[in-house]
């Protein structure tokens, strides 16, 4: 069995006219049809529990792209010569039982994978690490995406690891400082344009067509490689035995086309017997992808002006939406949208299973919700959340809920109301050991 990464033979294909180029343009669309591109291997041939071991024994390898998350899984990604790899040991993320939230839908086998445990604290990393390694094999001195500040930070952090530039364009005010402040401090030129996240995607295919600046956005097929990993490292967890349902936020669509690529291509190789349904949850106010679907039978997205608290996936026009369309359909998927409460809801039981994630990622939970409520989710049955970033990268968010202000002056004020048991408001005291045990009795006849 190969284990040279770069003797590895891929190919990038068009989703749309099947174009096999030799290379492609710096905004990676078709210049036949404008669709984007994917990595496709012909010929690919495994003996499946080789390779389940080859992975497993890396585990105890020292070797920085050994203890990588994503490197790891090379044989399934396309070759990149090791000297070019910048790795921060992404991956490698926690998969973890949700016991209450089990509790809440009626569910036994509840779990989420963590991707929010990465080195930046979201699911980017996978992808960036294997992109931002492209660029670096390409010999670029500047990278660039447009974000809504997930994406950012994690190519901030990468581009500087592998020396090299970063320039982030995201939308003025609607990003979370935690995500902001680190595109600043690892070292990026962050423009925040006067526009949404839809506008700043605009001005960066512009741009990489005028300036030598390697475009490092989901349309770009290396980060859809590297987020595969998750999948597969998922199936890890679960000694390749498939669970029935994966569950991922749906933004630009990118997470979900990436997950159900790898679970297609796991399948192919026999690395697992059965397909799990993988479905896709989007806010209710920020839901092209939804509609699509429901209302057009994918036949067509139209796109929309996006409104969301879950500025992550404030997104009206989500470029992979067709790769995301054909994984939906071949795992036998679903699509739901969420409210802002029902997410804001979500979110707080997710954090009181001592776990927590970002508002964006607890659309997955409050998407289970409604899946078992109309039996797509059966109770006995497997079901893994995808998280897709760490608590900590919105807590003015979680302040903001738990104050009871989330909603205030928003059309949802109403229903917000039933909120309030999941509220936990801090307390302020007089310095005084009387008042603080009087806090922990009432605390402790309402538990
Ligand atoms: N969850 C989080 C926390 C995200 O940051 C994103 C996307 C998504 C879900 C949706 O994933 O776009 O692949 O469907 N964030 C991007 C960014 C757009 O710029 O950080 P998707």
């Amino acid at each position: 069995m190969t284990t040279d990464q770069t003797a590895i033979t891929s190919r990038l294909r068009c989703i749309g006219c099947g174009a096999t180029p030799d290379s492609v343009s710096q905004d990676f669309r078709c210049t036949n049809c404008g669709d984007l591109f994917e990595f496709v291997f012909p010929g690919w041939k495994y003996d499946p529990a080789a390779l389940k071991d080859l992975w497993l024994n890396r585990r105890t390898s020292r070797k920085p792209l050994d203890q990588s998350g994503v490197w790891r899984f090379r044989e399934l990604l396309p070759g990149i010569p090791e000297e070019h790899a910048i790795t921060l040991r992404e991956g490698n993320t926690p998969l973890y039982h949700l016991r209450r939230c089990a509790r809440s839908t009626g569910m036994e086998n509840l779990f989420a994978k963590h991707q929010g445990m990465n080195p930046t604290a979201s699911f980017k990393d996978t992808g960036m690490t294997f992109a931002a390694s492209s660029a670096h094999q390409g010999g670029y001195r500047w990278v660039a995406c447009a974000s809504t500040g997930n994406t950012s930070a994690s190519m901030a952090a990468y581009a500087a690891r592998g020396d090299m530039h970063s320039l982030v364009l995201i939308p003025e005010g609607k990003i979370s400082w935690g995500k902001l402040s680190q595109s600043l401090d690892y070292g990026a030129l962050t423009c925040q344009l006067r526009t949404d996240f839809d506008g700043c995607v605009r001005i960066l295919n512009e741009l990489v067509r005028q300036k030598p600046v390697y475009l490092l956005n989901s349309v770009n097929p290396y980060r859809i490689e590297g987020q595969k990993t998750a999948a597969i490292e998922l199936l890890e967890q679960l000694n390749w035995e498939a669970p029935d349902h994966i569950i991922v936020p749906g933004g630009n669509l990118g997470n979900s086309s990436a997950i159900g690529k790898a679970l297609i291509e796991m399948h192919e190789l026999k690395l697992i017997s059965r397909l799990p349904k993988l479905s896709i949850i989007q806010a209710h106010g920020a839901n092209p992808f939804y509609r699509s679907v429901r209302e057009f039978d994918g036949k067509k997205l139209e796109p929309m002006t996006a409104e969301t608290m879950a500025s992550a996936i404030r997104i009206g026009n989500p470029a992979s939406w067709k790769k995301a369309l054909k994984v939906l359909r071949a795992t036998g998927g679903e699509v739901e949208q969420v409210s802002e409460v029902e997410i804001a809801e979500a979110k707080a039981e997710i954090g009181a299973d001592g776990i927590g994630c970002e508002p964006a990622s607890a659309v997955t939970l409050a998407g289970l919700k409604k899946l078992r409520a109309s039996g797509f989710v059966k109770p006995g049955e497997t079901v893994i959340l995808i998280l897709t970033g760490h608590v900590l990268k919105d807590p003015d968010f979680t302040i903001k809920f738990h104050r009871g202000d989330l909603f205030a002056g928003t059309p949802a004020e109403r229903e917000a109301v039933q909120s309030k048991s999941l509220q936990r408001a801090p307390i302020v005291l007089d310095a005084d050991l009387g008042a603080v045990i009087s806090a922990l009795d009432a605390a402790d006849r309402n538990s």
